[in-house]
């Protein structure tokens, strides 16, 4: 019997995608389909570079290829990807797929240093990734990409993104000294904000985080109406302090006039975790508070990070997290589940490209 594309395709039509709950086919996701005697290859375009669901697809591929097909044939996925997009109207940011804020309600629980972490993971896995730093009055993105007193240039009338690790950085604080824009009245801080969406060449990008500054207040109002935003992350610390101010922070992107979506929870500084002995853990804030609230308002609990000196290290140095540690396996996972929630938001409401 020859094997033909359409039978492979219809066997690939048993695969479903786990979170958009349709065939893969169906989606469009299967593409370039070559037989060439026993060997079957074919591409499969995945929502996002980081899916964490990438081995399960691959094997559900080829068994179903085997199954319906042949069970003799080599069968070789190739797993690509191309990320969805959020964004209908694009008059500001056309080319940028989505735009991810970083929110806390309290001040100091890691928002920076999880904006600037997941923007590495997922540029690791082979996403196209910018940073803006949103917070005004305490901008602390360059020293955590170790790109202090540098400045943007400029090309035909539009700043160009300072680049580290092929991330694409910008920042109030590589433009003004810190101590002059912490004088700045409410107008001025949010004009900055709109003019990082407007006058910078952020060019074609999968992911744009937004790192904002602590708390609940007008900026945050302001900066929710200026940029685009596709949806949030917010981030806590297991104490019932930083919970209570978490909720505040849920409240008000969920608030009618604010409307931005939560694509989920992340607890930071979940845990400890001594170097000679990753299998322990030691629970200094508390335990299971970020859960709780992800319970509570029905949301996706994206990860939990433990607190490790290497986060505090890297971020003084401005360095990455070493690939392989305890913490970057916890980003590894973050940033695959905060890719695939925006995969999930983006195809049930049918936005592709
Ligand atoms: N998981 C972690 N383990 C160890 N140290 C951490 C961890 N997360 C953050 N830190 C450290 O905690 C401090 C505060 O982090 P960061 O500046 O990211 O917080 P923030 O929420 O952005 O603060 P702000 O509200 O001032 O913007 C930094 O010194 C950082 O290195
Ligand atoms: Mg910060």
């Amino acid at each position: 019997m020859s094997v033909t594309e359409e039978a492979v395709k219809k066997a690939l039509s048993h695969v479903d995608d786990p979170d958009l709950k349709k065939d893969l086919v169906t989606l469009n996701m299967i593409q370039n389909v070559v037989i060439k005697g026993n060997k079957v290859t074919f591409d499969v375009e995945l929502t996002t570079p980081a899916c964490p669901m990438k081995d399960m697809i691959r094997n559900a591929c080829i068994n179903a290829v085997q199954h319906f097909v042949g069970k003799e044939l080599e069968v070789e996925p190739n797993m690509t990807s191309k990320v969805t997009s959020s964004r209908e109207v694009k008059e500001v940011l056309p080319g940028v797929k989505n735009i991810i804020a970083v929110a806390s309600g309290k001040g100091g629980v890691g928002k920076s240093t999880v904006a600037v972490n997941l923007a590495r993971t997922l540029a690791q896995m082979g996403a196209s990734v910018g940073i803006l730093d949103g917070d005004i009055y305490g901008p602390s993105i360059p020293t955590l990409f170790g790109l202090q007193g540098q400045k943007p240039g400029q090309v035909d009338g539009k700043m160009e993104p300072l680049q580290k690790d092929g991330i694409k950085i910008i920042s109030i604080g590589f433009l003004v000294d810190r101590d002059q824009a912490i004088v700045w009245r409410g107008p001025m801080a949010s004009s900055a904000i709109k003019q990082f969406t407007t006058d910078v060449n952020w060019g074609d990008l999968d992911y744009l985080i937004l790192d904002l500054p602590p708390g609940t207040g007008d900026i945050h109002l302001t900066i929710a109406q200026q940029v685009p935003v596709s949806g949030s992350v917010i981030v806590t610390t297991p104490q019932e302090v930083a919970l209570a101010d978490c909720r505040k922070a849920v409240n008000m992107f969920l608030n009618p006039n604010i409307n931005v979506p939560i694509f989920g929870i992340v607890e930071n500084m979940s845990y400890f975790t001594p170097e000679d002995n990753p299998d322990k853990q030691y629970f200094l804030f508390g335990k299971g508070g970020g859960k709780a609230i992800a319970e509570q308002f029905k949301l996706p609990l994206l990860g939990e990070i433990p607190i490790v000196e290497e986060v505090q290290q890297c971020g003084d140095s401005g360095e990455a997290l070493k690939p392989g540690s305890v913490v970057h396996s916890a980003y590894v996972k973050l940033a695959g589940e905060l890719a695939r929630q925006v995969a999930i938001k983006n195809g049930m409401v049918g936005l592709v490209n």
